[in-house]
């Protein structure tokens, strides 16, 4: 966290209050049941609005792409779109789209191999599969293309500049290009053709598009090798092999102690209070949900506690993530073709700097040579 975000982050940290005002950014909450409250309460607290989530996305994605829509078109929308992220669905979708096998296989051979480029290709995959994009087109660089753009988002900068929102629209212009004709087409083995057959339009369908391209790339290739070092680090990694009812706690823990989408914001739109914070309508609320999730303590999937937390990494309320289930099918197939792969090390790390989401840049794994016995692993 502190390569991508040497200054703001250890700062916001030193707040203790449960909400403030910050000066220049907005009343900083870090409160875990404050932060939930905020997330229920539409009347007072929107996505749409001045510091929100719609003053960055509007201009890039149109005015009706769920993360800056509010009322009954947002959920509309969503349910709309709710049968694309069914579990039996997305699970057919990442069984059938990701190399899970390959991985187990390389790894078993004793090949050395980096996380992060596994993750970035399994995120263009799913970007192909998403744009409707024959995967034999996908290129690697398919995700970077994607983390230019959420690269110009700052805390500080609540509006990206004119220069920005054109080359963002260039972007997102080429690879909805696919997801248009794969719409026309009208084939539903394409995710586009898909949400056609669903009843949504042409512009409504390209929004999605756009918005899950966004959303759901950067957070997992954050997210898949930060859990798999701390599994490492901690020594988690063989007790799970032994022990395959603590993957699904150990999956919520690493989601709670890395907060893949740190932040969430929201504009005030009526007169209320956060906290012991009067705040206006205009005023910007920026929910601290790393510091809010990493108060639950040290990860520790026996202990699990996360699970007093609901899933609040995934947001709360009629944002909650859409492409949850999506997520959680990734990290499963992923972690399971790890895991079957037998112990192993971590055998080099670097950080990303620079990035909206802290992440890797690289974490490369091997098979552990001199395999430990299994012993039991203390918090992290
Ligand atoms: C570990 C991975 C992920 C995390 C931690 C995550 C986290 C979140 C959070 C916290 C929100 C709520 C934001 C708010 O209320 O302001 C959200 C919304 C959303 N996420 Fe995810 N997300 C992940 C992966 C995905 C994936 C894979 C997709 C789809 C491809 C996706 C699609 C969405 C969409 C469309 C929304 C907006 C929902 C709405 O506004 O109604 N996310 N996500």
């Amino acid at each position: 966290m502190r390569a991508a975000h040497p200054v703001a982050y250890p700062a916001l940290g030193l707040l203790r209050a449960p909400a403030r005002r910050v000066p220049g950014l907005g009343v900083l909450v870090r409160d875990a049941a404050l932060l939930r409250a905020t997330l229920m309460d539409t009347e007072h607290f929107s996505k749409t609005g001045p510091g929100a989530p719609s003053d960055l996305w509007t201009p890039v994605l149109g005015p009706a792409v769920l993360l800056n829509m509010e009322g009954a078109d947002h959920l509309a929308l969503r349910r709309k779109l709710g049968p694309l992220f069914a579990p039996a669905y997305v699970d057919q979708l990442v069984a059938a789209s990701l190399p899970a096998a390959q991985l187990n296989a390389r790894l078993v051979a004793g090949e050395r191999v980096d996380l992060v480029a596994e993750a970035k290709r399994n995120a263009s995959i799913m970007i192909s599969q998403l744009v409707g994009l024959d995967s034999a087109q996908v290129d690697e660089d398919l995700f970077d293309r994607v983390g230019a753009i959420t690269r110009f988002v700052r805390l500080s900068r609540p509006r990206l500049s004119d220069a920005q929102v054109r080359v963002a629209r260039g972007i997102l212009d080429e690879l909805t290009a696919h997801a248009r004709t794969a719409y026309r087409a009208g084939d539903e083995a394409t995710v586009p053709g898909r949400m056609r057959a669903l009843g949504l339009g042409e512009d409504e369908a390209m929004g999605a598009v756009g918005a899950f391209v966004l959303t759901g790339t950067e957070t997992l290739v954050s997210y898949v090798p930060r859990l798999v070092a701390l599994l490492i680090d901690s020594g988690w990694m063989p007790r799970l092999a032994h022990d395959p009812e603590l993957i699904e706690p150990a999956i919520a823990e690493g989601l709670r102690v890395t907060t893949p989408s740190p932040v969430m914001l929201r504009s005030v739109v009526a007169d209320a209070t956060v906290g012991a914070v009067p705040v206006r309508a205009g005023d910007r609320v920026i929910l601290a949900t790393f510091l809010a999730n990493g108060a639950a303590g040290a990860f520790d999937p026996e202990a699990n506690p996360a699970a007093s937390l609901k899933q609040l990494w995934f947001g709360a309320g009629t944002h909650f993530c859409l492409g949850a289930p999506l997520a959680m099918a990734q990290v499963r197939v992923t972690l399971r073709a790890l895991l079957a792969a037998g112990p192993l090390e971590i055998v080099a790390r670097r950080a990303a700097r620079g990035v909206l989401i802290p992440s890797y840049a690289r974490l490369e794994l091997g098979r552990l040579s001199s395999p430990q016995g299994v012993s039991k692993p203390g918090p992290a």
